[in-house]
């Protein structure tokens, strides 16, 4: 061997190390769209994948686009869910991709982890259902006469699939060595709740048919819920999250309350093991961004509010000229005309 080679290995056992450590598979949502997946060289190229997530991208080339899809949802409905608080889920130019915070126990990684398992499983079942893939379609499973007399029938979402890949997919780097240890139980639970939150929320929509929308003869489907939805659902999740701490039941290791005196959390609900930061400053080593600059209202009392939002450091006010459409006017028919108006407005950004 010579000494060239032996250099490059150890070159990429550190590389390899270092990724494994740093990957966070969310960093696929700063992908330009222009990079498609479609040969199994392009999963090694693929920053922030594990390597077992490596091999299941080259086995599940088609599903790929999807899994960058639920990366981007993830992070969009992330943001959503929390531009009012101090922390507001904003990426970064790193592969921590949302900093340091998500690689720790805090409920702030609980809700990453589980918006963006419910994510992967949301876009992958939406794939199937459109007809994009060949390994999975609508799910056939629902069909025949439903307890209301209508029939099943369309094409139900195959959440199954959408959910199992979700599985395999984002837990896959939580099983193996140091799969009992609380970091990986944290994650692994927090990752299904997100799942069970599209599971346990399915809709059932329905069709008429007949003459002139008469009723004789209805169709129904199972459907996803809106992503907005389970976000919400997550983020009450969030506001609820249980302490948890590893205990040794048996042989086994489970998460059980900090304080005995919590009722026992379902799988539903959000566990974490270490308290947050407050996020009130600039943190670069942890990718906490902190809040000055940050917008607040002046008259809330809630975290939105200057006083909270602005960690007691006062705030700025500044007069901005707003342009809103007034004196509208319905001409007949049909169209709207309307003025410009003018008015100053306040705001307020934390020093
Ligand atoms: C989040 O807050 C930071 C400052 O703390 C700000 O620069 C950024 O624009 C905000 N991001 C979003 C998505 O609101
Ligand atoms: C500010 O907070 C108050 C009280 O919570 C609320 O009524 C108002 O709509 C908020 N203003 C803005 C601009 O969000």
């Amino acid at each position: 061997m010579s000494p060239e080679y032996l250099l490059r290995s150890l070159l990429m056992l550190i590389l390899a190390l270092f990724s494994a450590n740093a990957s966070n598979w969310l960093y696929l949502a700063k992908l330009s769209s222009s990079g498609s997946i479609s040969e199994e060289e392009a999963c090694e190229r693929l920053r922030g994948l594990a390597q077992r997530q490596v091999q299941i991208c080259k086995r599940n080339l088609e599903v790929m686009e999807a899994v960058r899809g639920g990366a981007r949802l993830a992070i969009h409905e992330c943001q959503h869910q929390f531009r009012n608080r101090r922390w507001n889920c904003s990426t970064l130019e790193t592969q921590h991709i949302l900093g340091r915070v998500v690689t720790q126990g805090t409920r702030e990684a609980a809700f990453v982890y589980a918006i963006s398992s419910a994510s992967v499983a949301f876009e992958v079942t939406r794939a199937c259902s459109s007809g994009d893939l060949q390994k999975c379609g609508c799910d056939r499973n629902v069909h025949g006469p439903g307890p209301d007399g209508f029939q099943w029938s369309g094409c139900s979402d195959n959440i199954a699939y959408g959910v199992a890949f979700s599985a395999s997919f984002v837990d896959v780097r939580e099983r193996g060595k140091g799969s009992s240890s609380s970091r990986a139980l944290m994650n692994l639970h927090n990752n299904e709740a997100g799942r069970k939150a599209i599971l346990n929320n399915m809709r059932v929509e329905c069709k008429c048919h007949g003459v002139s929308g008469s009723c004789e003869v209805k169709t129904c489907w199972k459907a996803m819920p809106q992503f907005r939805k389970v976000g919400n659902i997550l983020k009450e999740k969030f506001d609820g999250a249980t302490e948890v701490e590893q205990r040794k039941v048996g042989t086994s290791r489970v998460l059980m309350p900090r304080n005995p005196q919590f009722k026992p959390h379902t799988d539903e609900d959000l566990v974490y093991l270490d308290p947050s930061p407050d996020f009130c400053d600039r943190d670069a080593r942890s990718g906490v961004l902190g809040t000055a600059g940050r917008l607040c209202n002046r008259t809330s009392k809630a975290i939105d509010g200057c006083e909270l939002m602005c960690c007691g450091r006062g705030f700025r006010t500044e007069q901005v000229e707003v342009v809103d459409r007034c004196s509208c006017r319905f001409h007949w028919c049909c169209y709207v005309r309307c003025k410009q108006c003018r008015r100053t407005a306040e705001t307020h950004a934390c020093r």
